[in-house]
Formats: C-alpha cells, sequence, structure tokens
C-alpha cells in the first residue's frame, strides 16, 4: 500500500512553532486533512449522490485563520480537539479527594462564569506531536500531547493521544487515550461543524437528523446542567424520529431560549458497551448522509447558533448564524460537579480510551 503523503507546511504560531497539515485518503477519494495545531480537522471530502467531492467541514485555509483574533475572541473551535475537560465545568471549579481546583473562568452564558473546553489555552490551541503510522494495513496519523500537571488548573501530567484514520466505508475515525499520574477530570471531543451542503453553502436548518437518544440533560441559563435527565418526548428535543434542524429550533421553549438554539447533550440510549450509532444526519439536496457512532455515553448538539458572519472560511464565505452543526460525542457536562453523572475521573493507573466514527454515504 501507498505510503501517506508527505506533510505540507500550515503556518507557524505565535511562539514560533511551524505546523504541518497531514493527509488521509481512502480508496473511495473521500480526504481528510488534519493539522497538528489542536488536532484539527480542517478539510473533510465526501461525496455526494452523484459521487462529487465537497469539503463538509467549516475551517480555514491556514493556521493564520486559527490563531487571528477575530477567531479567539468568538472561539468557535472549529475542527479542534477540545481538553482535557469539553463542555462545561460550572462555577469553573471542581473538588476531587477533598481538594477544590480553580480553573480559568473563560466563558459567561446568562453572566454565569463557568470554565468551557479547557480552559484559557485548552488542547485547540496546543501542538500536537504527529506521526504518520500504519494501523491494520490503513494510514493513520497518531497526534500526542504531555499536559503537564497544573496546566489550566488540572491536577496530573496527562498524556494524550489522539488517532484519525479513514475506514474503507469512508468514516473518519477518532480514537483517544490518555493516562495520567494523578486524578484529573478528563472529557476529550472533536469539535468539528458539519454542513453537508459543502462549508460556506448555506445554513444547516434544513438537514435531518436523527438522535438515539430518549432523554437530555436540561440546563440553567449558564448553560450547566440541572441534573435531571429529562424525557424528550413529543417535544422539540425529541429526534428519535428525523427532523430538520430548523423545524422547531424557534419554538417557544425555555430550553432553546437559553441556548439560543440546540446546545444541549442528549443522553444516548445505550444498550451495550461499545461502538453504537448515536446520530445520522441526512441532506437532502446532495444526499450526503452521515452516522455518528461512540463508546461515549452522550452527544452535545450545538446548531452553530453563536456563529455571527464576522469569520470567513476557505471557499472565501462568511460562515453567518447555524451555517455548520456540531455533534460532540462526550461524558455530559460538568461532570466533575455531578456525581450522578458517569465518572469523567482518570486514575493513574488506568487507561483513558474512546472512539468516534463519523461516517458517510448518499443516497
Ligand atoms: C458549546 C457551545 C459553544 C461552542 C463553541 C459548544 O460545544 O456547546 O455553547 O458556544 O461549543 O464554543
Amino acid at each position: 500500500m501507498a505510503s501517506s503523503p508527505a506533510p505540507r507546511p500550515f503556518g507557524t504560531t505565535k511562539d514560533g512553532a511551524a505546523v504541518q497539515l497531514y493527509t488521509l485518503t481512502n480508496r473511495n477519494g473521500m480526504k481528510a486533512e488534519i493539522t497538528n495545531y489542536g488536532a484539527t480537522v480542517v478539510r473533510l471530502l465526501v461525496p455526494d449522490r452523484a459521487g462529487k467531492l465537497d469539503d463538509v467541514v467549516l475551517g480555514f485555509p491556514s493556521l493564520d485563520g486559527y490563531t487571528s483574533d477575530a477567531f479567539r475572541k468568538s472561539n468557535p473551535y472549529f475542527g479542534a480537539i477540545v481538553g482535557r475537560f469539553g463542555n462545561r465545568i460550572a462555577h469553573a471549579a471542581f473538588t476531587l479527594q477533598g481538594k477544590t481546583y480553580q480553573l480559568a473562568a473563560n466563558n459567561t452564558p446568562g453572566d454565569l462564569p463557568c470554565s468551557l473546553h479547557g480552559g484559557l489555552k485548552g488542547f485547540d490551541q496546543v501542538v500536537w506531536e504527529a506521526k504518520q503510522v500504519k494501523r491494520n494495513g490503513a494510514d493513520c496519523l497518531q497526534m500526542r500531547y504531555v499536559s503537564k500537571s497544573g496546566e489550566e488548573g488540572y491536577p496530573g501530567n496527562l498524556r494524550v493521544t489522539v488517532s484519525f484514520s479513514l475506514t474503507p466505508d469512508n468514516g473518519l475515525k477518532i480514537h483517544y487515550s490518555a493516562t495520567t499520574d494523578q486524578a484529573t477530570p478528563v472529557n476529550l471531543t472533536h469539535h468539528g461543524y458539519f454542513n453537508l451542503k459543502g462549508e460556506g453553502n448555506g445554513d444547516i436548518l434544513g438537514h435531518q437528523l436523527t438522535l438515539q437518544a430518549s432523554r437530555f440533560t436540561p440546563v440553567d441559563k449558564g448553560l450547566i446542567p440541572t441534573g435531571e435527565l429529562r424525557p424528550v418526548k413529543g417535544g422539540p428535543f425529541d429526534f428519535l424520529a428525523a427532523h430538520t434542524i430548523g423545524e422547531r429550533i424557534l419554538a417557544q421553549d425555555e430550553q432553546l431560549g437559553f441556548g439560543q438554539g440546540y446546545d444541549h447533550n442528549w443522553v444516548l440510549d445505550r444498550k451495550k458497551r461499545g461502538l453504537t450509532l448515536a446520530a445520522t444526519v441526512e441532506e437532502p439536496t446532495s444526499g450526503r448522509r452521515m452516522e455518528v457512532f461512540t463508546t461515549e455515553p452522550g452527544i452535545q448538539f450545538y446548531a452553530g447558533n453563536f456563529l455571527d458572519g464576522t469569520l470567513v472560511g476557505k471557499a472565501g464565505q462568511a460562515y453567518p448564524r447555524r451555517s455548520g452543526f456540531c455533534l460532540e460525542t462526550q461524558h455530559y457536562p460538568d461532570s466533575p460537579n455531578q456525581p450522578q453523572f458517569p465518572s469523567t475521573i482518570l486514575w493513574p493507573g488506568r487507561v483513558y480510551r474512546t472512539t468516534t466514527v463519523y461516517r458517510f454515504s448518499a443516497k
């Protein structure tokens, strides 16, 4: 089998580190381009029903877009791996083994401070060490990062590996693993914004979404889960059967008000451990379909409510409100403060392992 193409220069960080853009392809022509800045998926080319490839993720043509002041200010985390803790931690603090850890409060929905996506400089903004390897005969891009004890306020030296590969059936497979030398919360996720019509090609309101979830975790006005696992049945959060994203997004509903649209964690109906179907999205004009499989207990469906048209993407098009959606496989938000939720604590001697596959087809 041919070896992976050589990486191309993608830019230089403000600290002077050169970062690269790596390419993965499969035999169907599916292609992913991933930079070791933030372990970020920059491009993802998948066929429509006529076999035409389009780039279905939001992003920028070079590193400058990801480090620009405009991007940092609104910080939508396009395509990045987020960590050490994806999503929110209430009051930007948690207590573990009797000790309280204070994190930076980098987000204030409803004027309530919290920690979001790992803090001021999360895993989305660090340079990962990349290695192109073979796994079962397939090309695999392995990204490693060592998060030092105390970084962003978290305890323990955390060694993280995130591996990207393309499956023969057009899946982008992301495997996460981590070890630590002190107990610490860990919740890693991929923050891709998808538009199955092609990035820069309008909004995502006509995409049809199904979520394998009978319950979700309602939030307070600070977007922190109240602790309740609320049945979705019949309401605007019910995606057990397919609905377009736009159908009920403007409904008078307190939860939709807090999120300014969908920005919530769904509790997956898991019948067994292992990789299970969590979500299906179909886009009628292109015929593209994306299925999300994961080993995680939850999924954050975020409808791109906070995009505002100020960022201009790869094709030179502005990204308006709801021009991309995220399906972030994860443990529930604020788990370190909510002992009734599945635990996000990684202990020394244990290995954190999760897998998510975004699989594409067309009809
Ligand atoms: C959160 C949103 C946030 C977005 C970008 C999502 O994971 O749920 O509330 O605005 O990330 O930061």
